[in-house]
């Protein structure tokens, strides 16, 4: 279970030139670590994520989820990788309005193909592990925001991806519910072994991050906590 993007250029066409978002990244995230990515509006941190879920191909460089490069695969089999490997937590929390807590998790197994009723379990189980057993039955509009924030990270975990990716997660959340959630990210990644990183603005919680790295115009720079 691990993530590794090797020398990553990504560019977008840009007026009659090309705007470079990403330039020859690299980073490495092994099992059970969480890398945060701070950096400026703009510098290509939300492009890194979309780069290391495959949802983006890169001009040049390596994706390698698990040991395997993903350079080879077509759309389908990265569709495959996606749903299988990589747990992807987006800024908002897109949660459908009528379906309940519990139902928002099972709609992940229903499109990888699992049973019904072990679905349900692990729904269940995975809302526990967020604590929000007692709300598996309220649907979006009965949450608050934290709890819909936790909700997005749980079905990110329900098909046990090797690598979980988040972009800030808690910029909608006081400090209280911020913090409380990257508590959480961070029990998860060592319990599930999962390769996480976290885009993040608040850097009032670098120091329980395993490393901190700093996008500036599209390269990745080392920051320790402890010197920012
Ligand atoms: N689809 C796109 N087409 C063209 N340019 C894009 C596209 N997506 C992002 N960009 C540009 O690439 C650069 C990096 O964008 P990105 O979204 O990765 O930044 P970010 O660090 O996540 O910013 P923020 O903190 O505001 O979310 C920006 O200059 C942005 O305008
Ligand atoms: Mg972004």
């Amino acid at each position: 279970m691990s993530l590794l993007l090797d020398d990553i250029t990504l560019t977008y066409p840009d007026g009659r030139g090309r705007l470079t978002a990403l330039d020859r990244v690299a980073l490495d995230v092994p099992a059970g670590s969480l890398t945060a990515v701070v950096g400026p509006s703009g510098s290509g941190k939300s492009s890194l994520l979309a780069v290391a879920a495959t949802l983006v191909t890169p001009d040049s460089g390596r994706i390698v989820v698990d040991g395997a490069d993903t350079a080879g695969l077509g759309p389908a089999a990265k569709a495959a990788l996606r749903r299988e490997r990589i747990g992807i937590v987006f800024q908002q929390p897109n949660l459908l309005p009528s379906l309940t807590a519990a139902e928002q998790l099972q709609v992940m197994a229903h499109v990888s193909g699992r049973l019904e009723r072990t679905a349900r379990g692990r729904a269940l189980e995975l809302l526990d592990a967020v604590g929000l057993a007692a709300e598996a039955g309220r649907r979006p509009h009965q949450l608050s925001g934290g709890q819909r924030q936790r909700v997005n990270i749980a079905r990110a975990l329900m098909n046990d991806p090797s690598v979980l990716l988040v972009d800030e997660p808690t910029s909608a959340l006081d400090h209280e519910r911020g913090a409380a959630v990257l508590d959480l990210l961070v029990g998860l990644t060592r319990e599930r072994a999962t390769a996480t990183v976290l885009v993040t603005h608040d850097l009032a919680h670098l120091e329980r991050m395993d490393r901190t790295v700093t996008m500036t115009d599209g390269r990745l720079t080392p920051a320790p906590a402890a010197s920012r």
